[in-house]
């Protein structure tokens, strides 16, 4: 057949590099609606739930059960199941139903009922819905900060540049486990330079990661995975209980923490039992909430790449999204992960959390390049700051950053490097030379660090833990040094703790150490002039890009 010479080109554009698969409902390959997924239904007696979307009480697996009890109010149910899921639909998008009475209602909704609601709405309608029912009224970002050495002084710098960026949250992991406490440690000190109040975790195997929580070198947790059937959940030793349990254990220190689920895990771990990814997402959902954790990380998460793979796959991600506000939870909404070779199509992505605002519209923006992204690469990661800045500049949309400057960039780059310096020297750790600070403050990624020493810097990392080395000493070390900025802004994150306001739902700390949350900054949007907008002074921080030249100038 002679090729048509447009079709050669379509061949070559990175979109055609994705992969795409068409619907296989029996194994779990569809977005939103199988034929296997349950009708809505409940039946309720004695103030206890027997039937829950066509299942009897005792057919139920330990999800129904645990959602039957501890999520659906069983004395609002039976009435909430009878409205129309249509008009929940339209209540939804109606500027004139508030965020309040949506949360009544969603008390008495089953999985399968919020399926139906979410079913009926076009990926317009999910946006307006979210912009009302997300739950803290400021929007806010993530980001990511590793890299591929575990290099503690490049670390450092990074987190100090993304706090300059504006991240209020920040997540790194690691690329060997052992560096785990190093990772911890140069996270929070860099991320303190910049400025106090942002909230620093490290994602690891969960014992650990509780551990440096309750030692004070982090302050939040976020990966404590859930997962929408039983074989899957049981597949990683866990219960809806166990993860209660965990949840608990954070809570116990005053440490912030959410879980995190997705559509896809199901697919991926080959026990979708023929179910919607959305109807599993939404059972997740739905025991986040019956847990009482304050938030849920979702979006698809690390399996992106399954939804947005079938039709209705990245709406299937905004629903869910949407399904974790409906709940009164906050959300991290995703966009953390590489899921296409096309510029376009991962910015359309995007777009569906940024234009509404979620409490964190990426729950990981690659504050480093992609490459040096430990957690598989990010939707967009630092070589693509300039275009986000830019957008929310067109679009005079709160994208949660601020453009920063060369200059500031650099200083405080150094300022984070020579902290942790003058730490390792405190602390008897392997020193961290001249050059290596100067080569963090200018770097790109670990290419441009010099080696060190690996099995030194692993010994020094497990001393950490050995001797219980804290966030307190982390301070005390920092006063003693001279560092007294940084010093108070890690005592007075140890203080939240004591406090702890920071628990409430979609909490962060602002520069001046006070917690914004869904309790002092609720979302009240009501349509135009209501809810959250940008200040004169956020606006002028937005619109004050370095690249604007003045047309004045040229008069
Ligand atoms: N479902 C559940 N957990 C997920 N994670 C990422 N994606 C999902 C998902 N769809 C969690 C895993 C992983 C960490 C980065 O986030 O625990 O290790
Ligand atoms: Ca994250």
């Amino acid at each position: 057949m002679l090729q048509s010479k447009r079709f050669e080109i379509l061949k070559e554009r990175p979109v055609n590099k994705d992969g795409f698969v068409t619907e296989w409902p029996e194994m779990g390959f569809v977005a939103m609606s199988s034929p296997n997924d349950p009708k809505p239904s409940i039946k309720v007696k004695d103030g206890k739930i027997i039937e829950l979307d066509e299942k009897k009480r005792e057919d139920f697996d330990m999800l129904d059960q645990f959602i039957a009890d501890y999520t659906i109010d069983p004395s609002s149910a039976e009435e909430v199941m009878k409205l129309d899921s249509m008009d929940i639909s339209r209540k939804l998008v109606d500027i004139n139903v508030s965020r309040a009475e949506i949360l009544e209602i969603s008390k008495g909704m089953t999985p399968a009922k919020v399926l139906e609601v979410l079913n009926h709405m076009n990926v317009v309608e999910m946006m307006m819905a979210l912009q009302k029912m997300r739950a803290r009224k400021t929007p806010s970002n993530q980001c990511h900060v590793t890299n591929t050495r575990d290099n503690p002084i490049l670390m450092a710098a990074d987190a100090a540049e993304a706090g300059l960026y504006g991240f209020d949250e920040q997540e790194t992991t690691v690329g060997v486990v052992r560096y785990a406490p190093f990772n911890a440690l140069a996270l929070l000190v860099g991320s303190q330079t910049a400025r106090g109040g942002i909230l620093t975790q490290d994602s690891l195997e969960e014992a650990t990661e509780l551990r440096l929580a309750m030692l004070g070198l982090t302050s939040y947790a976020e990966t404590i995975s859930i997962y929408g059937t039983e074989p899957v959940f049981i597949d990683g030793d866990d219960t809806p209980w166990s993860k209660s349990f965990l949840a608990s254990a954070y809570a116990s220190r005053g440490a912030k923490m959410r879980f995190t689920s997705g559509t896809g895990s199901e697919v991926q771990m080959a026990g979708a039992e023929g179910k919607s990814m959305l109807y599993l997402e939404i059972r997740c959902v739905m025991m986040a909430k019956g847990v009482g954790v304050q938030g849920l990380q979702n979006g698809s998460i690390s399996c992106i790449g399954i939804p947005a793979s079938v039709p209705s796959g990245i709406r299937a991600v905004l629903a869910e999204n949407l399904a974790t506000t409906l709940f009164d939870m906050e959300v991290a909404s995703g966009n953390d992960q590489t899921f296409s070779h096309s510029e376009i199509r991962r910015s359309a992505k995007m777009l569906c959390q940024m234009l509404p605002g979620t409490d964190f519209i990426f729950s990981g923006f690659s504050a480093v390049p992609n490459n040096e992204d430990m957690f598989a690469g990010s939707n967009m990661d630092s070589s693509d700051l300039d275009d986000y800045l830019i957008i929310q500049r067109d679009m005079m949309v709160d994208g949660g950053l601020k453009p920063v400057n060369e200059e500031d960039v650099i200083e405080v780059r150094y300022q984070a490097a020579k902290s942790l310096q003058a730490i390792f020297e405190e602390f008897g750790f392997p020193a961290i030379t001249d050059e290596e600070v100067d080569a963090a403050t200018y770097a790109n990624s670990s290419e441009d660090m010099p080696q060190r020493n690996v099995v030194e810097d692993l010994k020094a990392a497990e001393r950490i833990l050995q001797d219980g080395i804290s966030g307190f000493d982390v301070a005390l070390a920092l006063a003693h040094r001279g560092y007294e900025t940084t010093a108070e802004r890690i005592f007075s994150l140890l203080k939240q703790r004591v406090a702890g306001d920071y628990l409430h739902t979609s909490a962060i700390i602002n520069k001046d150490n006070v917690v914004v949350s869904a309790v002092n900054d609720e979302n009240d949007y009501k349509g135009p002039g209501t809810g959250y907008r940008l200040s004169p002074e956020r606006w002028d921080e937005i619109k004050n890009i370095r690249q604007a030249i003045s047309p004045r100038d040229f008069d």
